[in-house]
């Protein structure tokens, strides 16, 4: 063991890669497509603002959304397993929020004594910020280099060289579509080297009634958390939303195997989007799709990677075989 407690606690460093500007005008591009298009659909990034982190962190907390308690079961029992596997110099976290069930395997990688870089990269800079800070402490002597950007375009900004483990935890994976999936997939596997590894959270194909619960709580946190992209619409863009005639609605779609979350519209109603210029009209009933959460299965999740160059290392369930992390390795 590398006891690494004497050395001193290094500042992180952050690069910001989104400025509030690309931010607005991603979310506008995005207003403007989805409510222009049949069905409408906003995508799920955009609920989470201060108000809808705090609420997404809620839901991680309720009993019937098993998600996160399942990774964590994983990644506590199964992570000196991971570091061993691996033996990374620098951890790469996308998404990384809190990076709350990170420290499991931060705490083992600290053990192995190869570790010396951290770096989390989530689109909240304020999240980013706080949790970077945190870490810095918990580990003297890490180097913590946070990125704050989005998935979509600033993957080439994360560093490269060093034995990498990079990581994509909690199921966020699951909030792409197949096609889209599999080119994000792609982007990752590409800016690796030979030999540096992914470790994945998915949630796994499973009981209808559980999945459909754990996306339509009693309490009504995630519908609070649906209908938040409506809050988020009206005080960035200058909308009219009437938040109380949308009903929340999840279900499970059993062909694509993923579960969709929906705004439905009570009554016939115009909404104004003043920054836009647009005026929409939803019919008594219409459904606006808000999130896709896709539910997986090994075999077909292995064959994706393997489409990308990732070779298939090790697959991980939680007792119950409700969620799974995948470790695979860039041929
Ligand atoms: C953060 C995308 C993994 O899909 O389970 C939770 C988001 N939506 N409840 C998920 C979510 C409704 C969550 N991810």
């Amino acid at each position: 063991m590398n006891d690494r407690s004497t050395d001193t606690v290094l500042a992180p460093t952050i690069d910001v890669h989104l400025g509030s500007d690309d931010a607005s005008k991603a979310l506008r591009e995005d207003v403007t497509a989805g409510l222009t298009t049949q069905p409408k659909e906003l995508p799920p990034k955009w609920f989470y603002d201060e108000r809808g982190s705090a609420l997404f962190d809620e839901i991680t907390r309720l009993d019937e959304y098993y998600p996160t308690e399942a990774e964590r079961e994983i990644l506590l029992q199964r992570a000196p397993e991971i570091i061993d596997l691996v033996a990374p110099e620098t951890i790469v976290e996308l998404g990384s929020g809190t990076s709350d069930k990170t420290k499991a395997v931060l705490d083992a990688a600290r053990v192995r004594g190869t570790m010396r870089r951290f770096v989390p990269f989530d689109v909240s800079e304020a999240f980013l910020r706080t949790s970077a800070i945190d870490l810095a402490e918990r580990y003297p002597g890490l180097v913590v280099h946070g990125v704050v950007g989005d998935f979509d375009h600033h993957l080439p900004y994360l560093p490269t060289g060093d034995r990498q483990l990079l990581m994509l935890l909690g199921g966020t994976l699951g909030n792409y579509r197949p096609d889209d999936r599999l080119a994000f997939l792609s982007a990752i596997a590409s800016r690796q080297s030979a030999g540096d590894h992914v470790l994945i959270g998915i949630d796994l194909v499973k009981d209808v009634g559980r999945l459909e619960r754990a996306y339509d709580d009693a309490s009504g946190v995630t519908a609070a958390f649906n209908k938040n992209v409506l809050h988020v619409v009206n005080r960035e863009l200058q909308a009219n939303f009437d938040i109380d005639r949308f009903q929340h609605v999840a279900r499970f779609d059993l062909e694509n195997e993923w579960i969709e979350m929906l705004l439905r519209s009570d009554g016939e109603q115009v909404v104004e989007v003043s920054d836009l210029n647009l005026a929409v009209t939803f019919s008594d009933g219409e459904l606006m799709r808000t999130e896709v959460s896709a539910k997986f299965r090994q075999p077909a999740f292995e064959a994706e990677l393997s489409q990308v160059g990732l070779d298939p290392v090790a697959w991980w369930t939680d007792q119950a075989g409700d969620f799974a992390v995948s470790l695979s390795r860039q041929s």
